[in-house]
């Protein structure tokens, strides 16, 4: 007992003889060189609490309860612990605190698919300065968000948090996402890096890629967002790259990321411990989350048996130090838990009637006020604002789409009220009942009820209108599946025929609203209804704004960020991805290794399309969809003029001018797509290039838009030469409505071909055949 005392005496004795500078902005140098190699070890592992789900840490940070983790302080240097919470369509924290009355709910902002719906990089900037400000005043340092992993295949059960199948409208999407958070002193981790496509077996699987499909889709979105917004922080992904973890992938974190891209800031782990921490430090990962004391004792021993370097832990630590010195826990801010939730979800009701896409409207929309509405779905009063698991925000409320109809005028039929009220009571009770809880991972999303037929009957005499809302719910941990899911369950069916062939008898109009966390079957129904309007998952005020865009008090204008396929196995992505996967019961299987033998999709994905993802795929080959990539209606109609281009020094200027022809004030969105000379590598008949938004138009009036694309811009991967190049040729420049809707053209002219050559990386360690795609 002595001996203990006094060997512990004797090592605070050396540690208060060490130097003890006190960190600065000014001073990282110093107090890295007064580090401990116990406290660099320390300062690269957050401070965990771990309680266990499913195998995935979960918890709480102490500075903020219900935030995601930490990092670890280290008083004797003057190093605070920071504060990292989710993410993305709001903070994600415990609204409540035990013996604390105050409450410390968040807004729940649309998600990422619908803010990327608004084709709109300011609209997204505000939605987020907002969004920072909860950051702020909560105490949280960084935010993780945004999600931006492209959307490879309709069913990824994260693909709500997530922007678009293209790389180019997510990368600019996550910047502006970035800019708005970080306008507010807070950071932004953007995520899943990289090639983070599916949830089934998220943690083991390996995704094979081609380089060019990565450095062409799967990195181009995080390399647009890297260079143009500066993230405070880059959160690895769980899944391998070819082979290897990403957290542990050095080509993936420092070759590319820093050296290629010029990244300055932290690279941290998503929430796991993997074994390898030593080769994750090498790598460029600075930081393990949520942390582990083990992972402290594999880099202490690592750089004591010599596996690991103490100039990589001591670039890590810099970097650690360089991100501290920029928080609100180093800069002592005095948050007031007060932030101004009434303003933000204004701004909340407000985006997510910009961005919602109106895809179908047979002269029925804008509703007039005061009609008798029967109002059908469970989902009309179970609203699905966002969707589970990290990216579910603690909000204060949601409206549904029953008091949001009420309150913009409409007379609800109140049988039908009141058989959905009893139907969701009853099931609640039977839930309580039965003992069954919803847990991070899955709240229940309740099953269409059928309504008798002669219901209908009574339904549509009684009413003016019907409006059905068909919702499904998506989150992390699984993804969904394609019966039942993507495609419209029996039920819903019946719903829709039924409801239309009554209403349409009596000469009145059927609205369908689709609450949805992604991409589902639209193509076999679609034309028995008047209009579909698609709200995606629009966070607290959604139902609000759903309402604003029937009534017109909004003007729609929003267009797809993915293509909305005829069937599901159209995509070409669809044959290696795991749609109807169910994992084993009870071995843990969709968090662990698999058995022996690898399975495909499971533990191995071969992006066997390339870069053929979503239109690029469906546009070159041709193959009809239901609603193309871009596509959107508005209340008004826009003709575009004087197409022009325009070379510059590194590529060249395109303008158009867009005139609103319509009866109604609204904005549009114009896609610029390029279709490159036959020359060099193959390409997709056109890729978007660029885009643009108009302010709100009034009937009559004009904007010249102007885009800017450089040649790099243009370029595609060369494998064989490790070089982006552009050939000389002729390029097509199309101002299009949507990817299958071009409304003028104009040619670029490369004289010279021009190349970029990069640093020769991905060698795949296995063979991967992929798809052949010709132009059509
Ligand atoms: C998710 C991340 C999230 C983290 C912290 C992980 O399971 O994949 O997106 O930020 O948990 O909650």
């Amino acid at each position: 007992m002595k001996r203990i005392f006094l060997m512990a005496a004797a090592g605070l004795m050396t540690l208060s003889a060490l130097a003890q500078p006190q960190l600065s902005k000014d001073n990282i140098d110093e107090v890295l060189a007064a580090m401990t190699l116990q406290e660099k070890a320390t300062l690269l592992v957050g401070g965990a609490r771990a309680a266990i789900v499913n195998g995935v840490t979960s918890g709480t940070a102490h500075q903020v309860p219900g935030a995601a983790g930490n990092t670890r302080p280290i008083e004797r240097l003057g190093i605070p612990g920071t504060v990292l919470a989710d993410g993305p369509a709001g903070l994600r924290i415990s609204p409540t605190r035990e013996g604390v009355s105050q409450t410390f709910y968040c807004t729940g902002f649309p998600v990422g698919t619908l803010l990327a719906s608004s084709w709109d990089t300011a609209l997204v900037e505000e939605v987020t300065n907002a969004m920072g400000e909860e950051v702020h005043e909560y105490g949280v340092d960084v935010l993780l968000a945004p999600g931006m992993n492209i959307h490879r295949n309709p069913l990824c059960g994260r693909n709500f948090e997530y922007f678009s199948e293209d790389p180019l409208l997510s990368g600019k999407m996550a910047a502006a996402y970035v800019r708005g958070i970080q306008k507010n002193d807070v950071g932004t981790s953007i995520k899943h890096y990289a090639a983070n496509n599916q949830e089934t077996n998220r943690n083991e699987n390996d995704a094979r890629v081609s380089e060019r499909a990565l450095r062409e889709i799967y990195l181009k979105n995080f390399e647009i967002a890297v260079k143009e917004s500066a993230p405070w922080t880059v959160m690895s992904s769980y899944n391998q790259l070819n082979g290897e973890y990403t957290q542990q992938k050095k080509d993936l974190l420092t070759t590319i990321l820093r050296d290629e891209w010029g990244y300055k800031g932290i690279v941290m782990t998503d929430w796991g411990n993997k074994a390898g921490t030593v080769k994750s430090a090498w790598s460029g990962n600075d930081l393990m989350e949520p942390g582990n004391q083990n992972e402290i004792d594999r880099i202490i021993a690592g750089v004591q048996d010599g596996s690991l370097d103490i100039k990589d832990v001591d670039r890590n630590v810099r970097r650690m130090l360089e991100y501290i010195v920029k928080t609100p826990s180093f800069k002592k801010y005095k948050f007031s838990n007060k932030p101004d939730l009434k303003a933000h979800a204004a701004v909340a009701r407000r985006a997510a009637g910009e961005a919602m896409v109106l895809l179908r409207n047979e002269g029925v929309l804008p509703l007039k006020g005061g009609q008798k509405m029967a109002l059908y779905g469970v989902s009309a009063l179970d609203f699905v604002a966002g969707g589970t698991g990290s990216g579910d925000v603690n909000k204060a409320y949601v409206v549904n789409m029953e008091d949001a109809m009420t309150a913009a005028g409409f007379t609800l039929d109140k049988n039908l009220s009141d058989y959905y009220k009893s139907f969701i009571a009853y099931d609640k009770a039977q839930q309580a009942l039965s003992g069954a809880v919803s847990n991070w991972f899955s709240r229940r999303k309740l099953a269409e009820i059928a309504i008798p037929e002669n219901a209908i009957q009574t339904e549509a005499r009684d009413n003016d209108v019907a409006v059905i809302v068909l919702g499904r719910n998506a989150g992390e941990g699984a993804d969904r599946k394609m019966i039942d899911d993507f495609e419209l369950t029996n039920v819903e069916r019946d719903l829709v025929r039924n409801v239309s062939t009554a209403f349409h008898a009596q000469g009145k109009k059927v609205i369908v609203v689709l609450n949805v966390g992604g991409v589902i079957e639209t193509n076999s129904w679609k034309n028995l209804v008047d209009a579909i309007l698609l709200p995606w998952s629009p966070g607290q005020e959604g139902a609000n704004a759903v309402a604003d865009v029937l009534t017109g008090k909004v003007n729609p204008s929003g267009k797809l960020p993915m293509t909305f396929p005829v069937n599901f196995m159209d995509h070409p992505s669809s044959a290696n991805f795991p749609f109807n996967y169910t994992r084993p019961q009870n071995n843990g299987y969709s968090f662990g290794r698999g058995p022996q033998q690898p399975v495909k999709d499971v533990d191995y994905t071969e992006y066997k399309e390339g870069i053929y993802v979503g239109y690029r795929y469906f546009s070159t080959a041709g193959v009809q969809v239901s609603y193309p990539f871009g596509y959107g209606l508005s209340y008004t109609s826009f003709s575009y003029s004087k197409p022009s281009v325009k070379a510059t020094a590194d590529g060249f200027t395109a303008t158009v001018t867009v005139t609103n022809t319509g009866a109604v004030a609204g904005k549009e969105v114009v896609e610029l797509y390029v279709t490159a000379p036959e020359a060099g590598l193959a390409k997709p008949a056109c890729e978007l290039k660029a885009f643009a938004k108009t302010r709100e138009l009034k009937p009559g009036e004009s904007q010249t838009l102007t885009m800017t694309v450089r040649n790099y811009d243009i370029a595609s991967f060369n494998e064989a030469n490790s070089a982006w190049e552009a050939p000389a040729g002729v390029y097509a420049v199309h101002f299009a409505s949507n990817v299958e809707d071009v409304r003028a053209s104009a040619v670029y002219t490369l004289r010279k071909a021009q190349s970029w050559k990069t640093n020769n990386l991905f060698e795949l360690n296995v063979p991967l055949e992929e798809i052949t795609v010709t132009r059509k």
